[in-house]
């Protein structure tokens, strides 16, 4: 008991505590890219543009961006150079780059590596020393110049989380550079930049986000709102992703997976992801498999360990996925109705792996994220069921 403004309060009761962190300013729906130009004239007469190598400059994205930009006369230069899972090599050219061209904010136009290029060169461009000591949690000297995320893909959610993931090439897995100030300041969400995605794009990227609203939803780091923005996540997805697949220019499934993707990416900026992301990295990086359907495949076995660990959430979640006794198989078969081989092994991973890849995951913060025992031998089940 508990006396307070001269009441005595019963401090037994169930109040739930928790912090919630998401400073970055959405502007969402149809046309918002137009929009552009109004949001980004308080940071600087000038930006680096980082985007893909290809994809954005062949739809025309690009020249529209930079016709927006001129029409409020803010200069631009472009690092178009952004590999799939960007290295740390290439975050070094952007930083070079951005250094001798004297911008002063970065816009990352493109999917979730482009967008996560863009923060860490946004980051390094501004600070010395080496980009894994701030993976390590070196605090930076001074604060990154601001970033604007145009997302083209609906999926990883970086355009509202604080994180940058960048391949260590040398180390065989990614490095995850996660910072407060690296949240971008503007995102722009339009869905009509969604519709030129390939179809393997369009259905990795959403089960990507799909696996953000799962693992946020047994993460130990959860709270009432991202409980909500997960499960809205993961039932928009169910309903819209197929669409999207099947009917690429249908705006509303694409409306529907940007918001998606956003949703739990503003409940992996809170939560983290776990044990499937975990494991998927290193996948992603030896093998080149994406990181969503990495990711995705290695779920039904992360439910399992989920159904013993928490059986209502792993219920709930088997239900908006289409069958509330068996999550494992409702997932397994949501991959398969995608037109994706749902085991790592249709794609050359094998037994061989799971315990090199479970090591390199073991001392990870994902585990830490987790509910439930997570041994190396767990990790390893989880990996040989997923083959
Ligand atoms: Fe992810």
């Amino acid at each position: 008991m508990a006396s307070i403004f001269g009441r005595t309060l019963d401090r037994k009761a169930f109040v739930e505590s928790f912090e919630l962190f998401a400073p970055t300013r959405i502007v969402a729906g149809d046309d918002s890219l137009g929009r552009l130009a109004d949001e980004v004239g308080r940071f600087g007469r000038k930006c680096l543009i980082v985007s893909g190598q290809r994809s954005a400059r062949l739809s025309g994205l690009i020249d529209r961006v930079t016709d927006l930009l001129t029409s409020k006369k803010i200069g631009f230069s472009l690092f178009d150079q952004v590999e799939p899972n960007p290295t740390t090599d290439t975050i070094q050219d952007g930083v070079d780059l951005a250094r001798s061209e004297k911008v002063r904010w970065v816009l990352g136009l493109g999917g979730g590596s482009a967008i996560d290029a863009a923060k860490a060169i946004a980051l390094m461009a501004v600070n010395q020393g080496d980009i894994h000591s701030y993976c390590a949690g070196m605090r930076p000297e001074y604060p990154p110049f601001p970033v604007v995320a145009v997302p083209t893909t609906s999926g990883t959610g970086s355009e509202v989380t604080a994180a940058s993931l960048i391949t260590d090439v040398k180390a065989g897995d990614k490095l995850g550079l996660v910072l407060p100030e690296l949240f971008p300041r503007v995102a722009i969400l339009d869905p009509a930049l969604a519709v030129t995605m390939p179809e393997n794009v369009t259905v990795d990227t959403g089960l990507d986000a799909l696996c953000h609203a799962i693992e946020s939803y047994f993460s130990r780091r959860r709270s009432p709102l991202t409980d909500i923005l997960a499960l809205e996540a993961i039932r928009r997805i169910v309903k819209s992703l197929p669409v999207a697949r099947k009917d690429p220019e249908n705006l509303g499934a694409r409306s529907d997976m940007h918001l998606a993707a956003a949703q739990s990416g503003l409940c992996i900026a809170n939560t983290g992801t776990l044990v499937p992301h975990a494991l998927g990295y290193p996948i992603t990086v030896r093998y080149g498999l994406s990181h969503g359907r990495t990711t995705a495949l290695l779920t039904p076995a992360f439910l399992k360990k989920m159904q013993a660990a928490e059986p209502e959430r792993a219920e709930k979640t088997g239900e908006l996925l289409g069958a509330r006794e068996n999550p494992p198989q409702a997932m397994r078969a949501f991959i398969e109705s995608l037109g994706v081989a749902p085991r790592l092994g249709a794609y050359g991973i094998s037994e061989k792996d799971a315990e090199p890849f479970s090591r390199l995951a073991q001392g990870k913060q994902h585990i830490k994220n987790s509910m439930g025992e997570w041994t190396e031998d767990v990790l390893q089940d989880v990996f040989l069921k997923s083959i």
